[in-house]
């Protein structure tokens, strides 16, 4: 409790389904004013909501630009997300205005990178497909030819970003006997000669992967470099793996090259928009499996990140250095 009587910093937290460790901390030491539903809270809301408060604990779901730092007004000194991705925050608008950022970067590798195989091996391997047609008669007998898909051993994988994610889906990916592993990305990363990764320009990435992984941040740089273009470029055979954002595909384009054969399937945790309407093509596509970006849903990973967010808003409030500041 506070024996005080009086906390120093108001923080808001925008959804009421926070992780309890991280809101916990900030219990302790500030007067915390939650949205008090599970779902992202309306902008309207939102806007009314932070008005004089000093920390703003927010998500991917929550879009922070101008018009909601105005609405803040100038108490807002701290604004952190509980993700690694920050293509929802407006960075040089805070930084003018001196507001720090707080984002969730570690933490979340290896639960991200763990999605990441599982997403690429159901899809490869078909794993919903055959477990609809294993609760829905399909299974007649064990048959030769029947939900084949490529292996992984003796492929070339290219991952598209080589930052933290992409070389922990590497690292793994490697265990697989894969024969190859190409990446492609802005600057050459040291850790790519340890893990035996070789970059490679976009086009022969796509040209010579039997596996494309997205691992790439959302910039400007990487808006929907997955067009038609890039798709037309892959192999027929290819498979094609998303979880970083959907902004950095353009799905009209994957839809095509899903239904003529193109390449041959996709398995996305991150599409656009996020939820995906249920009338998306993309959900009548056998070839495609779709994850409701649960890229760092482990529970041990969704606290610490949690957590995480807490201690940036706390450190940037008492003016000492945040854990991990954008
Ligand atoms: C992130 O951290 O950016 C993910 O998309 C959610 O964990």
């Amino acid at each position: 409790s506070n024996m005080s009587g009086t906390k120093a910093f108001n923080v808001y937290i925008t959804r009421s389904d926070m992780p309890e460790s991280g809101v916990n901390l900030l219990r302790n030491k500030c007067n915390v004013k939650v949205w008090q539903e599970p779902s992202p809270v309306p902008r309207e809301e939102f806007l009314k909501a932070v008005y004089g408060i000093n920390g703003i604990f927010c998500s991917l779901t929550d879009t922070i630009d101008k018009e909601l730092l105005d609405a803040a007004g100038p108490s807002l000194k701290v604004v952190a997300t509980i993700s690694v991705g920050h293509d929802h925050i407006d960075v040089p608008e805070c930084k003018k205005r001196g507001i720090k950022i707080g984002y969730t970067p570690n933490v979340l590798t290896d639960a991200t990178a763990e999605l990441t195989l599982a997403l690429l091996l159901s899809t490869s391997r078909r794993l919903p497909e055959a477990q609809h047609e294993a609760k829905t008669g399909g299974w007649v007998s064990w048959a030769p030819t029947w939900m084949t898909g490529p292996g992984l051993a003796g492929s070339t994988v290219g991952i598209v970003g080589f930052g933290r994610i992409a070389q922990a889906v590497a690292r793994r990916v490697k265990a697989f006997n894969t024969s190859q592993i190409l990446y492609f990305n802005r600057s050459k990363r040291p850790e790519a000669d340890e893990i035996g990764a070789i970059k490679v320009e976009f086009d022969e990435l796509l040209v010579k992967s039997d596996f494309v992984i997205c691992c790439a941040a959302l910039v400007p740089a990487t808006k929907e470099i997955f067009n038609k273009a890039a798709f037309d470029k892959m192999k027929n055979t290819a498979i094609f793996i998303n979880t970083s954002r959907g902004g950095t595909v353009d799905q009209n384009a994957l839809i095509e090259a899903l239904k003529t054969g193109n390449i041959r399937a996709a398995g996305l945790d991150v599409t656009t928009p996020e939820p995906l309407p249920l009338d998306s093509p993309l959900f009548k596509l056998k070839n495609c499996v779709i994850l409701p970006h649960i890229g760092s849903a482990s529970i041990e990973t969704r606290n610490i990140m949690s957590e995480l967010t807490a201690n940036n808003i706390l450190a940037a409030l008492s003016n000492s250095e945040m854990p991990a500041e954008l």
